[in-house]
């Protein structure tokens, strides 16, 4: 292969540059020159392309969001335009493609795949780590060491003033996120969507502390109770339970990749370009215990990566 495409689709993630700068340096070390290609799955029916070189991904490391851009397209899901986007490919002499993103992105490229048979790596990147076939996703380490110091600081008013507070935070449909940023912040009590959320046995828990106590709940959006929003409605309306509530949002998906996301987004890159110039498609490239791991697409979001039970343990112990 002479000449690769990289795109970031989806939601953006802290590490994504960081991956795309590996990927650039890794292909180019190779002699592959590699094209941007913006905004995602959008970009590649548009042929929004530019030739990204090494001296391109300059200072990118250290940056969040994705210097390529995201969308989330619609249209790539539809026969019509993804024929339109292998054409723009063909045209344009790219003979692969490495995708990062979440599970939407992994349909997309195992798409184009089939029904095309463009030669596609995925990588994951996401902050709510919920993509089976790897331990980590970029910027899952990024988001929960901002929702912790987040946390830590409604900590510090929440002790003053001895109050109850239900803060939520991403993670779609799993609890990856609000169960790590619970544990590492002392949380008293976490919601997440794989363990039911009893609302007598939370209020028992809140009344054992006693009244004027500080009380922190961290609820994932996913949660079955919804957010914390109406987990606080809930404690209202049924205990006449005081809360303040503080949904931490995009701050989680925005800022500087933490060290551990810069260099997973790194291994991922090399390990992508490697993958895809040894003549492999249809892999999602992770890294599970340590070692690179290849994952068809399809299994990647066909099967669900469980919340580890020692951590749900863990955090009912601590909490
Ligand atoms: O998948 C990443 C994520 O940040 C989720 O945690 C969250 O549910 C979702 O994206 C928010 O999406 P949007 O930015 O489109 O509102």
């Amino acid at each position: 292969m002479k000449k690769i495409g990289v795109l970031t689709s989806g939601a953006d993630a802290p590490g994504m540059n960081a991956h795309i700068r590996s990927i650039v340096r890794t292909a180019s070390a190779r002699g592959v020159q590699v094209i941007g290609i913006r905004r995602g799955f959008s970009g590649l029916i548009e042929s929004d392309f530019f030739p990204l070189e090494r001296k391109d991904t300059a200072n990118i490391i250290g940056l969040g969001g994705t210097i390529l851009r995201t969308s989330q397209s619609e249209e790539f899901m539809l026969a019509d335009f993804r024929a339109k986007a292998a054409d723009n490919l063909k045209a344009a002499g790219i003979e692969g493609i490495i995708g990062c993103g979440g599970e939407g992105t992994m349909k997309g490229l195992h798409a184009l795949h089939r029904d095309h048979n463009v030669k596609v790596i995925g990588t994951p990147g996401t902050i709510d780590n919920d993509m089976y076939g790897t331990d980590f996703t970029i910027g899952f380490d990024t988001a929960i060491n901002t929702a912790a110091e987040a946390i830590d600081r409604i900590r510090d008013t929440a002790d003053s003033q001895g109050r109850v507070y239900i803060i939520e935070v991403m993670g779609s449909e799993a609890g990856f996120v609000a169960t790590m940023v619970g544990i590492a912040c002392g949380a008293e009590y976490m919601a997440i969507p794989e363990t039911l959320t009893n609302i007598p046995d939370l209020y028992k828990r809140i009344t054992r502390e006693g009244k004027h106590k500080r009380y922190i709940v961290v609820i994932g959006e996913g949660d079955e109770v919804g957010g914390a929003v109406d987990l606080a409605a809930l404690l209202k309306e049924c205990y006449n339970i005081d809360s303040r509530v503080a949904v931490l949002g995009h701050i989680q998906r925005g800022g500087k990749p933490t060290v551990a996301d810069r260099v997973l987004g790194s291994r991922l890159g090399q390990g992508a370009v490697e993958t895809l110039l040894g003549g492999a498609s249809n892999v999602m490239v992770g890294e599970v215990h340590g070692q690179l791991q290849f994952t068809s697409l399809p299994q990647t979001y066909e099967r669900k990566k469980a919340l580890q039970d020692h951590l749900i343990r863990l955090a009912e112990l601590l909490a």
